[in-house]
């Protein structure tokens, strides 16, 4: 009985430091799981964390880098419906510079962008058909349509300063990046010419999927880019001013079917691009159209295949 009852204790007590040890495990093994239960919940933490921002790194990066973009209207301001425009230029201070078109009616005018009244205005010689614009330092260059003669005039006052040559096939866009200037005369050629002699620096062939990109009208220097209207279309391309690449396509169907539908049936193409790169606005607005559109770029929701961009894009 006594070695029994002492078998016993001796047995309670094995089997009670055993129970320890195994408690003292299970214990060591609980404690092991909720580590791990945590860990995996800093994990999957850690990979949302990491996705989303990635996330919205991605929708940030395509803002600017997508191929295809749409311009969502975030203004709309009076454009003068009598305003062939032709050249569209930001100067600062909520202030514009236009150049406008057709025979007996074109001119440069200053225009206040919210009211879109023309403060100041230059008549052009009835001979004269205006076309693209630019301001470079407190001089405006305008160039001519169907001749290669362009005009300077002084941004205070619009009072014409000087007459000039160039070596371009026609005078239909100009932008500047506030060194060179850039041009286009309707073929698929940006030209880059000094502002000093209008001589032709260099010149790119502007080609979309083999083919070539026909019509540069209208440019803005916008970013390190040009932005060219490609005439009788609804759509701006951007070009890289380093190498001549087609950077991407800005699609601006929804304006003119948008005036149209409001019963604006007067009104003729898109065209018109200018950039206040001080807080980063766009406007475009088109040939007689009585709005002029502050847009942002937006991606498309799709992807154009290229057939689809020639058709909307490529007269
Ligand atoms: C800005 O434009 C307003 C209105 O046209 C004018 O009164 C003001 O003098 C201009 N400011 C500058 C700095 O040019
Ligand atoms: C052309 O220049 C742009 C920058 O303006 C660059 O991103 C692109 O890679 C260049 N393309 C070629 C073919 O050199």
């Amino acid at each position: 009985m006594a070695s029994k009852s002492f078998k016993k204790k001796t047995n309670s007590k094995r089997s009670s430091s055993k129970s320890a040890a195994s408690m003292a495990f299970s214990k060591h093994l609980y404690l092991r799981r909720i580590f791990f239960v945590i860990s995996i919940i800093l994990l999957v933490c850690v990979i949302v964390v990491l996705g989303v921002s990635s996330n919205t790194w991605n929708k940030l990066s395509s803002v600017n880098h997508s191929f295809h973009s749409y311009g969502y209207v975030v203004n709309e301001f009076p454009h003068d419906p009598n305003a062939f425009t032709q050249g569209l230029v930001y100067a600062g201070n909520d202030t514009l510079f236009e150049s406008t078109g057709l025979y007996r009616h074109s001119s440069v005018r200053k225009v206040a962008l919210r009211t879109g009244k023309v403060q100041i205005l230059q008549q052009m010689a009835d001979s004269y058909f205006g076309e693209g614009l630019t301001l470079l330092g407190e001089r405006l260059f305008q160039v001519t349509w169907l001749t290669k003669i362009g005009f300077i005039y002084d941004r205070k006052n619009l009072k014409k300063s000087e007459q000039f040559t160039h070596e371009m096939d026609d005078g239909w866009g100009l932008a500047t990046d506030g060194k060179i200037l850039y041009g286009s005369d309707g073929t698929s050629t940006l030209y880059q010419m000094d502002p000093q002699t209008l001589k032709v620096i260099r010149k790119h062939f502007i080609k979309f999927n083999g083919q070539s990109v026909r019509y540069l009208n209208e440019l803005e220097y916008i970013n390190g880019e040009i932005w060219a209207n490609v005439w009788q279309t609804d759509c701006i391309v951007r070009i890289s001013p380093n190498n001549g690449t087609i950077l991407g396509w800005i699609l601006l169907q929804t304006l003119r079917q948008g005036l149209i539908a409001a019963g604006y049936n007067g009104i003729d193409v898109l065209n018109g691009i200018a950039w206040d790169s001080n807080n980063n606005r766009i406007f475009v607005t088109g040939k007689l159209w009585p709005k002029l559109y502050e847009i942002e770029l937006h991606p498309a929701k799709k992807q154009y295949n290229n057939d689809v961009i020639e058709q909307l894009c490529l007269p």
